[in-house]
């Protein structure tokens, strides 16, 4: 029996056990077994040696048999137990980890030990029953193997313990891990139990909008595509509008260059009196006073012009040959004038006169500034330019006279000393001033030089209605001659005049000498409203001799001239009675029909 405790035997066990957590320690258990086996196996030798004792040593045979006996049920019990704590461990090992099936076994190995524990201590006390009374002073040196063996295993025992309790501590600390592991695990199971329908709605929305993404792009490509597609067809089209539009343009300019030029030949023919309306800018002292909504002057184009008279809410359209706003040039001005003014070159008479309030601008339109000049200025220097140009064909001379007529008497402006002059009608029906100086000019320098002196001898006054207020009707008078080489000659003359501005005396505020000078200008006005309602009646008289300015200019308002009026007007509403009476003025003027006019050619 004793032989199945061998260390072999032991081993065999250990290796059933195999990965148990508790080897080492069911290992010592085996040695100390087999240890404990072997001390039986000498002990019984000793028992038989000991002849004289055999029957007590027989007696203690049974006695070790049935020690033995117990001994092998106790292996038996530890089979089960290690059959039924590796059972346990695999299961433990397949559901809740191996913390738990080691400590199972740990709670095991440890009462296993306490059996053996228990066992070895019976053994001892057995033992020292048996060898009590036999060896009682006969072997003590035994005794003291005996004892020393017991206490080693005692200390071994004791290791085993201080093990088995640092085990039980590692398993402790190992199940607090283990239960904060399985805590935090709870917790992650129910944070996923509780995200997972969110993370499967978000899963779902995200594969909508991958969808709905995928779409719009191409949407959005296939709209791009229609969008380019459709501006390169409005870009071709607005270039073949602009085309059209640019042919159109000049289809239009072309249109109105003969409708002008129709015009004019029909105005030729008739003799009709020409008038422009050129309109200044508002100035300081009006603009204040201007009322807010409707516009006292409005422009339809360059020949329509509407004037509003806010105090009966009504505007009234006028038609003339052309209209200038505010912020028209000097040149555009004279643009317009050139033809009729050149035509002096070719022998005509030409008569060129600006008419309006005080205040209005015919000063400004007819003399201008020096670094702005007007239509004196520019006239006499289109004439040089002519001449130039002709100068191979043509020998031509040009001179200048100015005179004013102020408070009925003619002045001449290039010699103020000079004696008093008048006008008379030839009796071919021309008009002159004997006695008038007359001077060559060559350059536009020297026409500059004499409209500078002409200017300063003028008659001025400063008035509520205009700082520098022309208190004369002023009259440049060029004269041209050419002649053909080889050919006839033409002479022509053109006056550029600039009338005193009619006036309200009660609005300019002028009394005494001042009074007197409005009273004649307003005078020789009226006589000149009255010649042209003369001609447009064609009545057989035309009353040249009322006044000065009708009678100087006779020949520019019958029969063989070319007349322009520029009509000049005031843009604001305190003004729109008198800007009313000018346009009515011209619009009569305007039907005038002087007849053809006549080249004045002498042959050479
Ligand atoms: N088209 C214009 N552009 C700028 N300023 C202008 C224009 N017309 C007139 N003016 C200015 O308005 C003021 C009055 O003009 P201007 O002296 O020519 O009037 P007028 O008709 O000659 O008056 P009067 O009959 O009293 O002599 C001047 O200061 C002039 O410079
Ligand atoms: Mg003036």
């Amino acid at each position: 029996m004793l032989k199945d405790l061998t260390p072999q035997h032991a081993e065999k066990s250990a290796k059933e056990v195999g990965c148990l957590a508790q080897q080492p320690a069911v290992d010592s258990l085996r040695a100390r077994g087999a240890a404990l086996a072997a001390e039986a196996a000498r002990l019984s030798e000793a028992a038989e040696q000991a002849a004289p004792q055999a029957k007590i040593a027989e007696k203690a045979e049974r006695t070790l048999r049935k020690l033995q006996q117990k001994f092998e049920e106790l292996e038996a019990k530890r089979g089960r137990l290690e059959g039924e704590l590796r059972g346990e461990q695999a299961s433990a090992e397949a559901s809740s980890g191996a913390t738990q099936g080691s400590s199972r076994a740990e709670a095991e190995a440890r009462q296993r030990n306490q059996a053996l524990t228990q066992r070895v201590k019976e053994l001892e006390a057995q033992l020292a029953k048996i060898q009590g009374p036999q060896h009682a002073g006969a072997d003590a040196a035994k005794n003291r193997q005996q004892d020393e063996a017991i206490a080693a295993a005692e200390r071994e025992h004791l290791a085993l313990q201080q093990q088995l309790e640092e085990r039980g501590r590692a398993v402790a600390k190992a199940r607090e891990a283990d239960a904060g592991i399985a805590a935090q695990l709870a917790k992650l199971q129910a944070a996923n139990g509780r995200l997972g329908p969110r993370l499967r709605l978000l899963q779902a929305a995200s594969a909508k909008l991958r969808d709905g993404q995928g779409q719009a792009t191409a949407e959005a490509r296939a709209a791009k595509q229609a969008f380019a597609e459709d501006m390169g067809r409005a870009i071709e089209a607005a270039r073949r509008l602009g085309e059209e539009a640019g042919a159109m343009q000049a289809n239009y300019s072309a249109a109105m260059d003969d409708r002008k030029k129709l015009h004019n030949q029909i105005l030729d023919l008739k003799g009709n009196i020409r008038v422009f309306v050129r309109v200044r800018p508002m100035n300081a002292k009006e603009k204040p006073t201007e009322p807010t909504g409707e516009a006292t002057v409005s422009f339809r184009d360059d020949t329509n012009i509407g004037l509003f008279d806010a105090q009966h809410s009504r505007r009234k359209w006028f038609e003339f040959d052309q209209v200038f706003d505010p912020n028209s040039s000097q040149a555009s001005v004279f643009e317009e004038a050139k033809p009729l003014a050149t035509s002096t070159l070719d022998g005509y008479n030409v008569c060129i006169f600006a008419y309006g309030q005080t205040g209005s601008g015919k000063t400004h339109t007819m003399t201008g500034t020096e670094k702005d000049p007007g239509l004196n200025t520019n006239v006499l220097r289109e004439l040089f330019h002519i001449r130039d140009e002709r100068k191979n064909e043509y020998d031509i001379s040009i001179s200048i006279a100015i005179t004013e007529i102020y408070n009925e008497t003619v002045r001449d402006l290039l010699c103020p000393t000079a004696k008093k002059l008048d006008v008379k009608i030839n009796q071919d029906g021309s008009t002159g001033v004997p006695g008038l100086t007359e001077l060559k000019v060559d350059t536009v320098g020297d026409v500059m030089k004499c409209i500078k002196e002409a200017s300063k001898n003028r008659a001025t006054t400063s008035t509520d209605m205009n700082e520098q207020s022309s208190r004369s009707h002023s009259i440049v008078t060029v004269r041209t001659q050419s002649t053909l080489r080889g050919g006839d000659t033409y002479i022509g003359k053109v006056h550029l005049i600039d009338l005193a501005g009619s006036e309200n005396t009660n609005k300019s505020g002028v009394t005494g000498q001042s009074m007197k000078e409005a009273q004649n200008i307003n005078k020789s006005l009226s006589a000149l409203g009255d010649v042209i309602q003369s001609l447009v009646a064609k009545n057989p008289h035309t009353p040249y001799r009322n006044s000065k300015l009708t009678m100087m200019l006779k020949d520019s308002l019958g029969g063989d001239s070319k007349t322009l009026m520029i009509v000049c007007a005031s843009p604001a509403q305190t003004n729109v009675t008198e800007t009313s009476s000018s346009l009515n003025f011209a619009s009569r003027a305007r039907n005038v029909e002087l007849g053809k006019a006549k080249r004045n050619a002498v042959a050479n």
